[in-house]
């Protein structure tokens, strides 16, 4: 280790030294044979488990409808984390010993003998803390959310009061709910058996390491959040781009389309972060209260102002990076009029003193150039004297890019003179890369938020009026929409970076796109 190296190790805070302790307890899965389960969940648990962080004894269980043994169910995961997880590699004696705690649990939800079996299962694992320590991860489609715990709770597995024993959480996926009036519902109909201190929203943007570090960025930093304001920062784009299109997801993605499934959740999750005022402590609560302020001050659109402010578009066939795509309307199980929105940008303002008159671009779609999500801060140009008077556009603003994935990082754009005899200005970069820096070790999303649940800690977790206050936002939106079909204007070929649309919404006020960029 060189002294550098040396210096940095010392000066490295540990936070975490106040973290719970993980206590033996059972997870149980519904929806134990979808996609979300072999993809997601059995690898990160595998994962944790190889880690040792996993409690010990810890069983997951797998609830769903097909008739099962525990050994086929034992089998078609391994081969779920053979193909999907992180390290892809599954050690043959670490699995063992992983899967000899996975058990499955045939049922209906509707069935109440089904939870009594349930019951008599995790009674069967013989540890009291087993029996009543209880994560029931409901990966099932909202509609049952109600319906389960209710069932839980019939058969005194989920108990509502904190009286013991043990302690039960109840963790959700989204979508929760599709519209303002129908999280309500699903809130409303949860918090009968579950308190709301036990109920963990994912929000799996919130597990990744880049959109954790934002607070420490900011927080941590005073060199910028000195210009975190209104003052300094002339706009901020948020971009969440994806090469893949749909694919098998035709089904779900005409009742949710992009506003729903990734602007009300991740897009609006990540503006909270990078526009929040500091919480008064590190503690869950005082995290949420302040992304919930946020949310609240992000001015409400009228259904009349929709135009203006927010664009959507729809993939028509193109090439994705060498590769052909088909149009959206002729994907499986797509209607082939459908006018659902692959496709969102919108400019939202932020009516509180920090960002006054700020504009926050967020935009994400399908089947567009790049897959990448980053946050631009664009800094306000210099006064126009000296090299602006002269260069005019041709010089570039100041901006910080949050590199959220891949290639995460972060970079300082500013302006430098070319070397030589001549008097040439041109924007540089300053470059911070997480894998130069510590390698390329990035736990799935998934791994943080389910230690996290296990642990108690709700910070990386939606709280009930945070989802309420994000359906607020994009509720107009959706009613402005309506059934009116898509105009011209918002189609946008596969493998380009959207609708002609989002161009002229920022232009209307001197602002282009910035695109994130390959990293070679
Ligand atoms: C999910 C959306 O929540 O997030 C998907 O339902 C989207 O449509 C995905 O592809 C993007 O997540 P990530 O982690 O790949 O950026």
């Amino acid at each position: 280790m060189d002294q550098i190296d040396q210096l940095d190790e010392l000066l490295t805070c540990r936070l975490d030294f106040k973290r719970k302790k993980v206590e033996p307890c059972s997870i149980v899965i519904f929806g134990a044979s979808g996609d979300l389960t072999a993809r997601k969940l059995i690898p990160a648990l595998y994962h944790l488990f190889a880690e040792k962080q996993l409690p010990n004894p810890a069983r997951i269980v797998g609830f769903a409808r097909r008739e099962k043994s525990h050994e086929a169910w034992r089998a078609e995961l391994k081969a779920g984390v053979e193909s999907f997880s992180r390290t892809k590699r599954v050690d043959g004696e670490v699995w063992n010993a992983f899967a000899a705690n996975l058990f499955y649990c045939q049922g209906e939800f509707s069935d109440s003998t089904a939870y009594e079996k349930l019951g008599e299962q995790l009674a069967g694992f013989g540890n009291e803390a087993l029996k009543s320590n209880l994560v029931f991860y409901l990966s099932t489609s909202p509609s049952q959310f109600a319906e389960v715990a209710e069932h839980l709770s019939k058969a005194r597995l989920l108990r509502r009061d904190e009286r013991g024993p043990g302690w039960q959480r109840v963790v959700v996926e989204k979508p929760f709910g599709h519209d303002l009036a129908s999280a309500q519902q699903l809130n409303a109909d949860l918090t009968r058996f579950a308190h709301e201190k036990q109920i963990y929203r994912i929000d799996h943007y919130l597990g990744k390491e880049t959109v954790q570090n934002i607070l420490m960025f900011r927080f941590s930093n005073a060199i910028f959040e000195q210009l975190w304001t209104r003052q300094s920062v002339d706009h901020v784009q948020i971009t969440v781009s994806e090469k893949i299109g749909v694919g098998s997801r035709g089904g779900y993605y005409e009742e949710a389309g992009a506003l729903r499934d990734m602007v009300q959740n991740h897009l609006l999750q990540v503006m909270a972060l990078i526009a929040m005022e500091p919480p008064v402590s590190l503690e869950a609560e005082s995290i949420r209260d302040e992304k919930v302020k946020l949310l609240k001050s992000i001015r409400l659109l009228h259904p009349s102002q929709v135009s203006g402010n927010v664009v959507r578009g729809q993939y028509t066939d193109g090439d994705v990076g060498g590769q052909a795509r088909v149009a959206y309307r002729q994907e499986t199980k797509v209607k082939p009029g459908s006018n659902v929105e692959t496709y969102v940008a919108a400019k939202f303002f932020v009516d509180n003193w920090r960002w006054s008159g700020v504009p926050f671009y967020l935009r994400t779609g399908k089947n567009l150039a790049l897959s990448a999500s980053e946050v631009r801060v664009q800094f306000r140009p210099t006064p126009n004297v000296l090299f602006a008077a002269q260069c005019g556009t041709k010089l570039d603003a100041n901006a910080i890019t949050l590199r959220l994935q891949p290639n995460e990082g972060i970079t300082l754009r500013f302006n430098g003179k070319i070397p030589g005899t001549s008097l040439q200005i041109r924007p540089v970069r300053m470059h911070f890369s997480y894998d130069a820096e510590f390698g390329a070790y990035t736990p799935e999303a998934y791994e943080r938020l389910l230690l996290e649940a296990l642990e108690g800690d709700a910070t990386l977790f939606i709280r009930r009026d945070e989802v309420e206050t994000a359906w607020s936002i994009v509720d107009p939106i959706r009613e402005a929409w309506g059934n009116q079909s898509l105009t011209d204007h918002e189609f946008y070929t596969a493998g380009t970076w959207g609708p002609v649309a989002a161009e002229e919404l920022l232009s209307a006020k001197g602002h282009t796109w910035r695109n994130p960029q390959p990293v070679t």
